[in-house]
């Protein structure tokens, strides 16, 4: 399995390997209303479980993304924030960094500029697509991130760095420290409040950013709880720590361990006890220890979106304009592009009406999958009308575009109608 790279414009072929390759767990979680739970397009997650417990025991959490402000918001783009949206209404409290630091390093985007693209062509969609108010704020004006990101630059090499993203020794340094931004933009929320599980949302591609943070997080805490049979807290960290072994022992304490060893010689507190949930137990850890470290935080979960191909092949990526839809585009724009999409059909009519089109191989299905049926006996009709040779090719393109001007014909009204309330996204933001 190669590097992953965020910022490439190829697709990933094997889920199953990447799973395996990088430690990432299959998404077995039945999400309810959610049609990319419903229909297979998360294809693994991390620590997904203290998410599903958060939201089942309505406990705090957090739901965080960023965008880069470099072109148009395309269909990919709109399936992270329909999670973002998603978990916003099963109770998350949502943090969206613009990441115009990063798009100034990596594509050149101006500072002033950024600005302007990450109104137009994204907020407005998050809100014409029903996101409520949340800390929408810009990398490059938050100095509470800028200074976590310092913090935890401090944990990582360079080497480090090269071996996760593959870096030469030419790249800039803006670039080489925009990962390290990112996991600040996903850290803040629980170093500057308190610590909770956090969800990333993300597509396949930005797997690399989430073990970078989730490495960081382990780093910077000193109550590390260790895989084990019953309860094992490992203790790192710098100068006395036998204040840190007392405030373990009362947590693991109120949550029903009564045996506990103390192993000085190893920092271990151990015992053959579990906590009632783990879970909460390892919440509690956390914001025990945050009395004495101001960056004890959870390591954030994710739930990984599969990339969506683009309608020409490869990944849906802005830098494939021909083979991408963006949301500000027009029906008839989006259309062409549509009917020029590649798909899983046959050579002629007569072999598809035979031996039936693959529409797991095919673009347009996809579409389908991820944003035009609104009920799965739609999308299951198209799957079977497909397999069995009944449905064609161009037809089934025509009314792919034909749903697809709807959609955007209807973002676009409600974009117009969602231009009053960016005033009030934007200064909840820097009211933070
Ligand atoms: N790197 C992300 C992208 O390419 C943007 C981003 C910045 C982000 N900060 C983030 C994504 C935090 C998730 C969480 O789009
Ligand atoms: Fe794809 Fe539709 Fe053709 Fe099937 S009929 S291969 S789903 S375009």
């Amino acid at each position: 399995m190669e590097n992953i790279d965020p910022w490439g414009a190829s697709q990933i072929k094997n889920y199953a390997a990447m799973r395996e390759h990088f430690g990432i767990d299959e998404f077995n979680f039945n999400l309810e209303n959610n049609r990319f739970s419903e229909r297979s397009l998360i294809m693994g997650h991390r620590d997904f479980n203290l998410i599903q417990s958060a939201m089942e025991k309505k406990m705090k959490f957090y739901a965080m993304t960023g965008l880069m402000p470099s072109g148009e918001m395309h269909l990919g783009n709109k399936a992270v924030m329909e999670m973002m949206i998603y978990f916003q209404s099963r109770g998350a409290e949502l943090h969206i960094a613009v990441a115009d630091l990063e798009s100034y390093a990596t594509r050149d985007i101006d500072l002033i500029s950024a600005k302007d693209i990450a109104v137009e062509n994204f907020l407005l969609n998050y809100i014409a697509m029903g996101l409520k108010p949340c800390n929408f704020y810009f990398q490059s004006e938050n100095s509470k991130v800028q200074k976590f990101a310092n913090v935890i630059s401090n944990e990582v090499n360079f080497s480090e760095m090269k071996s996760i993203y593959g870096f030469e020794d030419s790249k800039k340094m803006l670039e080489i420290n925009s990962p390290i931004i990112q996991a600040s933009d996903i850290l803040s929320p629980q170093v500057y409040g308190e610590p909770a599980p956090t969800i990333v949302p993300i597509g396949a591609d930005q797997d690399p950013h989430i073990r970078l943070t989730r490495d960081i997080t382990q780093r910077l805490s000193m109550l590390r709880i260790q895989e084990s049979r019953g309860t094992r807290i490992s203790i790192g960290g710098r100068g006395d720590t036998h204040i840190l072994e007392d405030i373990a022992e009362e947590v693991m304490r109120r949550h029903g361990i009564t045996k506990i060893m103390r192993n000085r010689k190893y920092r271990i507190l151990e015992s053959p006890e579990s906590p009632d949930s783990m879970i909460s137990f390892s919440i509690d850890l956390a914001k025990a220890e945050r009395e004495h470290n101001p960056y004890a935080a959870i390591p954030p979960s994710s739930a990984i979106l599969r990339l969506e191909t683009g309608i020409k092949g490869g990944k849906m990526s802005k830098s494939v304009p021909d083979s991408t839809i963006s949301l500000n585009e027009t029906p008839v724009e989006a259309g062409k592009k549509i009917m020029r999409a590649l798909t899983g059909g046959r050579e002629s009519i007569e072999e598809q009406r035979k031996l039936g089109g693959n529409p797991y191989s095919c673009p347009v299905y996809e579409l389908y999958m991820y944003h035009l049926s609104r009920d799965s006996a739609h999308l299951k009709k198209v799957e079977e009308e497909c397999l069995s040779g009944e449905r064609l090719c161009g037809s089934c393109k025509k009314e792919a575009s034909d749903l697809m001007g709807n959609m955007l014909t209807d973002l676009k009204e409600k974009r117009e109608a969602s231009r009053h309330l960016v005033k009030e996204f934007l200064e909840f933001g820097s009211s933070q």
